[in-house]
This record gives structure tokens, sequence and C-alpha cells, in this order.
């Protein structure tokens, strides 16, 4: 099929990539032209792994190409939107005119027939909106919302084999003409098994929020229990392990740490809450307001501990930072906990030193005012404190006893209950957890 990708970031580029695996026919539109440039040439605008190797791949195909005209769309059958959907700022609520600038533009070149398939996030009933715009008489095309779930640092693998598709289509109906078309589109996924399900627009679009929210809902009710545990003197990793071995509850997104951040979770479950005060349903979502207040709270935390390692003063203290992205595998600082709390320390008086496997070029875009070093061996020279605040494997691998010769002092705050503490003590090394005794 021809495909066009309008938007392509940490969603489009990857999607656009996936597409052209599965056979199709794509082309990627972006308005930034350094983005496209770099795609062109087969090389990914951010860290993902795999997805320089799959844009390689495909690009030799010719199934693949990149352009910043949107007139390029002319001629596709399905149109996927994944441009962002910010936090506007100021406000909770999420910035749509980005979403709505591409519909706009992308209508000139819609033919009979075409598919528009929003798959950004966005609030419950902006499919409704647009629908008259895409599916007017002029153009007698139609509109899908069709979410996406990936995860970034997953983004390739979790594209070609999601756990399941959800179509929303304008009537809610298996019949409705957009949903044999997507079938095609994810023909190769479909027939290894992944479900789909068709639903109306609105559902479709609570269906991304809901997901988002209950992921960052499970992440902070398992941080309000590493407050209880700490001030309860027991350990939130063995409670997690305990409660998640029950199926109904699960082990996964129950990590203790330094909370949630990202270009999504933050922002869906803050976007969330705004419009369910449009829709006059506020209170159905004001435990997200909690939700937010227990993440944050997290950030504080550190830095308490932090103080509280370093014998109760940080100023002058030599701290060093592992971990930069908001989670590993990933170069995305927005919304990073561990940025947050490294700027944090500094204003109160550190001396710290940033280290991180591929996000220091984008944390020094964020917090120009941060101490950045990329070899790790440099930087936990010397230091007073190492805080692991995003759980790269090589700083899961640190070796506490050759690491102990480096160091100033040996103190270690583990900001996601990685480590394995018995032997970090052993090494002669004060460790602290969070939510551990
Ligand atoms: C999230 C969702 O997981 C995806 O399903 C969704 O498609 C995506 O948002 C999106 O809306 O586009 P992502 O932002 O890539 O994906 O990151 P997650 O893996 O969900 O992690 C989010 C944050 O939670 C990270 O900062 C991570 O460190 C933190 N986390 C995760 C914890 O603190 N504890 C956990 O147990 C799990």
């Amino acid at each position: 099929m021809r495909i066009s990708v309008i938007g392509c970031g940490y969603l489009g580029a990857v999607h656009a990539a996936c597409m052209a695996k599965l056979g199709h026919e794509v082309v990627g539109i972006d308005v930034d032209s350094r983005k496209i440039a770099e795609l062109a040439e087969a090389r990914a605008p951010f860290y993902e792994p795999e997805l320089d190797a799959l844009l390689k791949e495909v690009q030799e195909t010719g199934r693949l190409t990149f352009t910043t005209d949107m007139s390029a769309a002319e001629g596709s059958s399905i149109h996927f939107i994944c441009v962002g959907t910010p936090q506007k700022k100021g406000e909770n609520a999420a910035d749509l005119s980005y979403v709505d600038a591409a519909v706009t533009e992308l209508l000139p070149y819609l033919s009979p027939g075409d598919l528009v398939v929003g798959k950004s996030t966005v609030p419950v009933g902006t499919a409704a909106r647009l629908s008259d715009a895409v599916q007017g008489q002029e153009t007698e095309a139609h509109l899908v919302w069709n979410p996406e779930f990936l995860r970034e640092g997953h983004a390739v693998s979790d594209t070609l084999h999601p756990d399941r598709f959800v179509y929303g289509v304008s009537d809610g109906s298996e019949d409705h003409p957009a949903v044999a078309a997507l079938d095609e589109v994810y023909a190769l996924p479909l027939s290894a098994g992944t479900p789909r399900l068709v639903t109306d627009h609105p559902t479709a679009e609570l269906v991304k929020t809901a997901a988002n929210s209950f992921l960052a809902t499970k992440i902070s009710f398992i941080n309000a229990m590493a407050e209880l545990c700490e001030a309860a003197g027991a350990d939130v990793t063995r409670l997690a392990d305990a409660i998640g071995m029950d199926d109904r509850i699960g082990r996964k997104f129950l990590n203790a740490g330094i909370g949630f951040g990202g270009g999504c979770l933050p922002k869906d479950i803050r976007a969330f809450m705004a419009r369910a005060g449009e829709l006059g349903a506020d209170q159905a979502l004001t435990f997200l307001r909690e939700v937010d207040a227990i993440n944050m709270r997290r950030r504080t935390r550190v830095v308490e501990l932090s103080r509280e390692l370093c014998g109760g003063s940080l100023m002058g203290k030599r701290i060093t930072v592992l971990g930069a992205s908001f989670k590993p595998e990933s170069d995305d600082v927005r919304d990073s906990p561990a940025l947050s709390i490294a700027a944090q320390l500094q204003l109160q008086g550190a001396i710290v030193t940033v280290t991180d496997p591929k996000a220091l070029a984008n944390a020094a875009k964020r917090f120009p005012e941060l101490h950045y070093e990329t070899s790790s061996e440099k930087a936990v020279q010397r230091a007073d404190a190492l805080l692991l605040l995003t759980e790269w494997q090589e700083y899961r691998d640190l070796d506490p006893y050759e690491l102990v010769t480096s160091v100033s002092t040996p103190r270690i705050l583990d900001g996601r209950n990685v480590l394995d503490s018995a032997k970090w003590r052993a090494a002669g090394w004060s460790y602290r957890g969070l939510g551990r005794p």
C-alpha cells in the first residue's frame, strides 16, 4: 500500500520505517528539514535501538523516502498523523496545534476513499472535531483513530509486534470500510495473532490516555508504598515482588524509584485531567492529581536523601549523577526526573557532574548550567557521592570493588533500586535505596 506518515519524531520516524518493513511504500513528511535530511540518509535523529539498522534496510529497498513537502502525501491511500501533542505552556491541557496544522495541510492532497489515521495521543473529542473536515463532501476520506502504544527504547519491536491494535472508526462498526483498509496495512502482525479491537472514536482516544494513566498510577502506587516502607523500615522491592506474584496485580511497572518522566506519562495524565474538567467529569480523575504529586515528591525526596548521604549538607559536595535520560535505551530527556534532580542539587550548592551513554547532548540543551562528562570513569573520579538515577545496563553492572578506589568517599544513592545493596555495602559503600532499609 502507499502510505504517508506525517510527523517524523519518536513516533513517526519509527512508524514510517516499520510500515516500509511490513512491505508498504512509505513517504515520511516533517516540517523540520534537519530531521528529514538525517532520515533521508538513513540516520535516526534520536537514539532508538534497532532504528538505524532498520532505516538502512528499508531505504535500500526503495520503499521509504522522506521529504518536507506535504504534497508528497498525494497518491497515498493511508495517511498517518504522528505529530506531537505536548503540554501547553503554563497549562495542563495538550497543545493540539501540530495535529490541527497537519490535518489542515493534508486536506488538499486527499482523494476520495483515503484514510487519515490519527496516532498521536489526543484529548477525547479530537477525532470528532477533525472528522467533519476529513469526512466532508469535498474529500470523502475517512478519519480513524488508531492509538500507538510503543515504548521508547523498544519502539521498533513494539511497532512490529504490538500487544493489540485499536481502530476507532466513526460508527464503531466492524463493517466500516476503514477496518478492512487498516487490516491490510497491518496484515503481517495480524496474521501473527495480534488482536485488534474496533471501537468508536472517543473510546479509541480514551484507550490510550487510560492506558498511560493506569501505568502512571501503578508507578505512583509503588512509590507511595516506598514512602511507607521508609517510614516503617520495610523493603519496597520485596513488597513489590510479593504483591506482583498475584496475577491480578503483576510485577511489571512496580519498580519504586525516582518516578516517571518522559514525553508521555506526565503530560498525558495532566491533559487527561484538563479534558475531564472540560467534560464536567473532573471528579473522576482527581486521583491523577495525587498520582502526579506522589511522582513529583520523589524528586524532592532524592534531594533530601542525597543531603543526608552527604552528611547533612550539599554545599560544595561533588556529586556524580549516573544517567540523564528519562529511562535507559533512550536519549530523550523530556521531563527527565534524573536531570531535574541534578539541577536541584546544583541549585542547593552541590558541584554536580552528569554522565549518560546517549543523552548528554539533549541534556546540555535543556540544562546548559550543569556540568557533563561523557566518560563515566572520569565522571566518578573524586566524587563525594554517586547517584544512580537512570538504570542503564552499564551502571547496573558497575563493580563496587573497582569503583571504590576512584571516588573520594564511597557513597551511593540507588535511585532505581537496581543494585545489590549487600554487595555494595560489603565493598565498603554507604548505600541508600529508595523505600529500602
Ligand atoms: C509510555 C507507555 O509505556 C507506552 O505504552 C506509550 O505508548 C508511551 O508512553 C506513549 O504514550 O507514547 P515511554 O514514555 O516510552 O512509554 O516510557 P515507559 O516505559 O512507560 O516509562 C515511563 C517512565 O516511568 C520512565 O521514566 C520510567 O523510568 C518510569 N518507570 C517505569 C518507573 O519509574 N517504574 C516502573 O516500574 C516503570
